[in-house]
C-alpha cells in the first residue's frame, strides 16, 4: 500500500505513531507495514515524515507523494492544505469558550432559504463519549447476522463485490469491539469534544445545512490549531444516538465531528496523482 524508501528513512518512528490504522511497526533497523490490507491510504505517515521517505505504492488504489508546503501560500491556502482528518488527539481539553466560537463560525455557513434551523449538541464528558462510542458499536454489532459466514457466502454467490463489502464490514466491526475492550476508541478516538449537528428531520435540505456548518466549524477549528474529523460511522447509529442524547422528536443528527488538539503536526501536503475529472463547457 505504501512504500518506504530505505535510503531516506532514518527509522525515527514518528510515522508509526501517526498511523491511524496501526499498520506500521518499527524494528531496530526499519519501518514495516505489517497489515497493508488495513491501510486507509490517508497519507498521514507521508505527511509527517521528516525525510520524505514515504509514498503510496504504485499498485495501490490511490497514488500520492508528500510535498513541502510552500511558505508563499496565502494563509487560507495553508489552512486548506493542512486541514486533514485528525484521529490522534492529545489528552488536553479544548476549552468551552473555544467550542462556543467553533459553533459561532459553524453558524456563519449558509442554510437553505436562510431558515437557520440547525442546532448543536457538544459532548465533552469523557465517560459520556465512551458511552456514545458503545452506542455506535452496538448498532454495528446488531448487523452481525448480515456479516456472518452464511449470509456473506450466499451474497458472495450472487455479487462478489457486495460479499467483499460485507466481509470488510465484519472485519471493521470486530476491530471496533477489540479496540473498545482495550480502551482504545476507534469511533471517537479519545477526542476532547464530539459535536452533533442537528436539524429538522423533514426539511429537505437539513443534511446539506448540517454538513456545510460542519465544514465551517472544522476549518475554523483548524485555524486555531484544533484538529477534527468527520465521523461517518456515528451517522449509521444516528437514531440510537438521538435517543441517548435526548434529541427532540422531529429532529435528526445529520453530521458528527470530533475535535481536539493534535498529537502530531503534519508538515507536508499530500498530493494525489490521480487525475481530477473536470468537464469544461466554455
Ligand atoms: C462522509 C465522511 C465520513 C467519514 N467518516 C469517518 C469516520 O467515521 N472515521 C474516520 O476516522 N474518518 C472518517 N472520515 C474521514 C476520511 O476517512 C478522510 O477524509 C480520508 O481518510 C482522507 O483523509 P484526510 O481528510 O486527512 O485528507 C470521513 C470522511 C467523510 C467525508
Amino acid at each position: 500500500m505504501i512504500e518506504i524508501n530505505k535510503d531516506k528513512c532514518t527509522v525515527c518512528g514518528i510515522c508509526v505513531d501517526a498511523c491511524t490504522t496501526n499498520t506500521l511497526q518499527q524494528t531496530e533497523t526499519e519501518i514495516l507495514q505489517i497489515k497493508p490490507e488495513s491501510c486507509g491510504l490517508c497519507g498521514h505517515c507521508a505527511a509527517i515524515c521528516p525525510t520524505n521517505a514515504i509514498t503510496a505504492s504504485e499498485k495501490s488504489r490511490l497514488q500520492f507523494v508528500a510535498k513541502k508546503i510552500d511558505s508563499e501560500n496565502s494563509e487560507v491556502e495553508k489552512l486548506l492544505l493542512t486541514k486533514r482528518s485528525e484521529r490522534n488527539f492529545k489528552n488536553e481539553q479544548v476549552e468551552k469558550k473555544l467550542l462556543e466560537k467553533i459553533i459561532y463560525f459553524a453558524e456563519k455557513a449558509p442554510s437553505s432559504s436562510n431558515k437557520r434551523q440547525r442546532e448543536y449538541v457538544i459532548v465533552t464528558d469523557k465517560s459520556k463519549i465512551k458511552e456514545l462510542e458503545w452506542t455506535v458499536i452496538s448498532k454495528f454489532n446488531s448487523l452481525n447476522f448480515l456479516t456472518g459466514s452464511f449470509v456473506t457466502g450466499l451474497v458472495n454467490f450472487f455479487s462478489k463485490k457486495t460479499g467483499k463489502m460485507l466481509k470488510n464490514l465484519r472485519k471493521d466491526v470486530d476491530e471496533m469491539n477489540e479496540y473498545f475492550e482495550q480502551k482504545k476508541y476507534k469511533i471517537f478516538r479519545n477526542a476532547s469534544a464530539v459535536i452533533f449537528y442537528i436539524a429538522p428531520t423533514k426539511a429537505v435540505q437539513s443534511k446539506d445545512d448540517c454538513v456545510i456548518a460542519q465544514q465551517y466549524s472544522m476549518l475554523f477549528a483548524q485555524s486555531k490549531s484544533i484538529g477534527s474529523c468527520v465521523i461517518g460511522y456515528a451517522q449509521y447509529a444516528h437514531k440510537a444516538l438521538e435517543k441517548k442524547l435526548n434529541i427532540e422528536k422531529g429532529k435528526t443528527i445529520f453530521a458528527v465531528s470530533t475535535f481536539g488538539f493534535p498529537k502530531n503536526k503534519l508538515k507536508n501536503e499530500i498530493k494525489y496523482k490521480n487525475e481530477i475529472k473536470i468537464t469544461w463547457l466554455n
